[in-house]
């Protein structure tokens, strides 16, 4: 298996792209140590994207990436929200808040015309996306200008489908990797695979390079996934302490605490399964109630509980995303990618 190349690229290390934790400034850090450095733009209006954007374009010559999500967004259900409210309603009362006053919203938006119009003034070299794959015109927008299309897969029948639908590199996203599951064919969790099981499994059926991604926090890391037939890898939850990262405190705090070596899927902050250290909400709810409404509704009236909780310096009521392996945190993004490039064999 060949490597993922680019041109300006110095090695095939993506740094994920992570919604919600990270804006240009971590991007361009990346990108200057030699990989590929990536913008989040799930939680990103198309014009707050644009600023982003020339923020990127002033802080580095070098390809980068930007991520959307392409979900379809939910049809609200009033019923269901109505239970979500109700679950929620002793930790309402505990902490003083009025639940009449939280507007329903959504909160992540998928990619559309509107993002691509943004995009297309910039022509980054590489689009990636969760959770599938936009409609076929907004693929082929993207291919217009030269962009390398990148998706993840959580299962070979993922893979499958990504590739035939036009999709440049494949993500294989290990069951260990922190924040969302990229699953979009089925939403049972048993499908979800562990890194080494789903790598050589994807490697084998598609012709389309492979990404390794879930867990891998250092040179070791990097090099068995190489090993596996990986052609690049991915790597996000090593750069959640990074300066150059908007990682919160109490975020930070957990990171730090033995407590980070437990996470967990959730669907409560959401309404989808992501991986995330776990805390007091987890703990009390369960990671996975029925009641949690459709992606990304769940999230409306989770956050003045979030607001209020992490005012006071806790992380209760908090996603705290992130994978199995948070060994490899470091504060500097340059150190992070210098050390995970050190395990790719031309270096
Ligand atoms: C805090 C956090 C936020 C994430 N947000 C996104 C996102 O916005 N888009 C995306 O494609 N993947 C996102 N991911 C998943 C990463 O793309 C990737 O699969 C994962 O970080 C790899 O596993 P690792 O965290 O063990 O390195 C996120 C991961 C984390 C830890």
């Amino acid at each position: 298996m060949s490597t993922f190349t680019l041109p300006g690229l110095g090695f095939p290390l993506i740094q994920a792209p992570m919604a919600g934790v990270q804006g240009s400034a971590l991007a361009i850090a990346v990108c200057r140590a030699g990989g590929l450095g990536s913008l989040p733009a799930a939680m990103l209006s198309p014009e707050a994207l644009r600023v982003e954007l020339h923020r990127l374009g002033a802080g580095t010559s070098g390809p980068y990436n930007v991520n959307f999500f392409c979900h379809v967004p939910p049809v609200a259900d009033a019923q269901r929200e109505a239970a979500w409210r109700r679950l929620l309603g002793p930790y309402y009362r505990e902490l003083g808040i009025d639940p009449a006053g939280i507007p329903a919203g959504a909160g992540r938006a998928p990619f559309s015309e509107a993002y691509a119009d943004v995009l297309e003034a910039f022509r980054p070299a590489v689009v990636s996306f969760h959770f599938g794959l936009p409609a076929a015109p907004l693929v082929a927008r993207v291919k217009a200008w030269g962009g390398r299309v990148l998706a993840s897969a959580t299962t070979v029948a993922e893979a499958l489908w990504l590739e035939a639908h036009g999709a440049d590199a494949i993500i294989a996203q290990g069951l260990e990797a922190g924040g969302h599951r990229g699953m979009f064919l089925s939403d049972a969790l048993s499908t979800q695979m562990g890194l080494f099981a789903l790598l050589p499994q994807i490697v084998a059926r598609v012709r389309v390079p492979v990404i390794a991604a879930g867990g891998i926090a250092d040179a070791a890391g990097v090099r068995a996934a190489m090993a596996l037939g990986a052609a690049g890898v991915q790597v996000g939850t090593a750069y959640l302490l990074a300066d150059e990262a908007t990682t919160s405190a109490v975020h930070r705090r957990a990171l730090q605490h033995e407590e980070a070596g437990h996470t967990a899927l959730t669907t409560l902050f959401t309404g989808r399964p992501a991986r995330g250290i776990v805390n007091r909400l987890i703990r009390e709810l369960g990671p996975l109630p029925a009641e949690a409404p459709a992606f990304p509704l769940a999230t409306a009236a989770i956050a003045p509980l979030r607001a209020r909780a992490e005012a006071d310096g806790s992380g209760d009521f908090s996603p705290l995303w992130a994978g199995q392996n948070a060994s490899g945190c470091r504060a500097a993004a340059a150190g992070i990618t210098a050390g995970l490039a050190e395990g790719f064999p031309t270096i």
